[in-house]
């Protein structure tokens, strides 16, 4: 089964494709269907989980795996092929343990301030693209709980209060964003992040790191019962 992978998502390979852990889906809004469940129910272990570093890349995984491992059983294991977004593989480690001491020293001597780190500790996340898949929700997710941990700070609002249109558009402009930020020019990512008063949010939720969506589908809160059954019985 193929499905197409909308723009600015990474394509995944006949191997990645084969650790579904359901057989009988055929759709990618069924597949989004069932990641946004799994998502949801990551959420949920995030928002009860004992307070710890989050620099560390057993977080790093173990987030990958609870926001993922529903879906596919290589969730929260480093990715062993080239993509077109990424680092070599061999690199994933190693890149990743310096951005994680990166971030710990610009939250321990506030180089930056909370939102610009936060854009920052991001842009680097996804361009190290250490999973297969999953990464763009995985590093928005892992942002949000950066700035809460680390700076007390709001989430970023990646997607909400744009509707399906205008999400689009925000869409585009966010990778356009990260497209500048590997040419190594952080200000669209920083204006992108401060764009709707990010830090007015009170209360902590990270839903909107996955309304990013480039398909209709996980606008729909499906439940991940329903998406299971579905997917098991087609
Ligand atoms: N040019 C780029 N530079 C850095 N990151 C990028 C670029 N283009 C896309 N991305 C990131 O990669 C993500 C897509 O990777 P993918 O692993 O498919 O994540 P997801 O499945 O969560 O969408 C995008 O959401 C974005 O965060
Ligand atoms: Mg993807």
């Amino acid at each position: 089964m193929r499905f197409a992978a909308p723009a600015g998502a990474t394509p995944l390979d006949p191997d990645e494709m084969g650790g579904l852990k359901f057989g009988h889906i055929t759709t990618r809004a069924e597949l989004d269907a069932l990641e946004h469940a799994n998502i949801t129910e990551g959420l949920r272990w995030l928002a009860r989980r004992r307070r710890g570093d989050i620099l560390n890349d057993a977080f790093i995984r173990t987030l990958h795996k609870r926001l993922f491992g529903g879906v596919w059983d290589w969730a929260g294991t480093y990715r062993r092929r080239e993509k077109n977004i990424g680092v070599a593989p061999y690199q994933i480690s190693m890149q990743l343990h310096m951005l994680l001491g990166d971030a710990h020293l610009w939250a321990k001597d506030r180089t930056f301030e909370p939102l610009e780190a936060g854009a920052r500790f991001h842009h680097r996340l996804v361009q190290i693209h250490p999973f297969p898949n999953g990464n763009g929700r995985h590093a928005r997710i892992a942002a949000d709980i950066y700035l809460s941990d680390h700076f007390d700070h709001a989430p970023i609002e990646w997607a909400s209060g744009f509707d399906l249109q205008a999400d689009n558009a925000r869409r585009e402009a966010y990778l356009a964003a990260l497209r500048a930020a590997d040419a190594g020019d952080i200000d669209p990512l920083l204006e992108f992040v401060a764009g709707n008063g990010g830090a007015a949010r009170q209360t902590f939720s990270v839903t909107s790191a996955i309304e990013m969506s480039p398909s209709p589908a996980r606008r729909t809160g499906p439940n991940y019962e329903t998406a299971k059954q579905k997917a098991h019985h087609g």
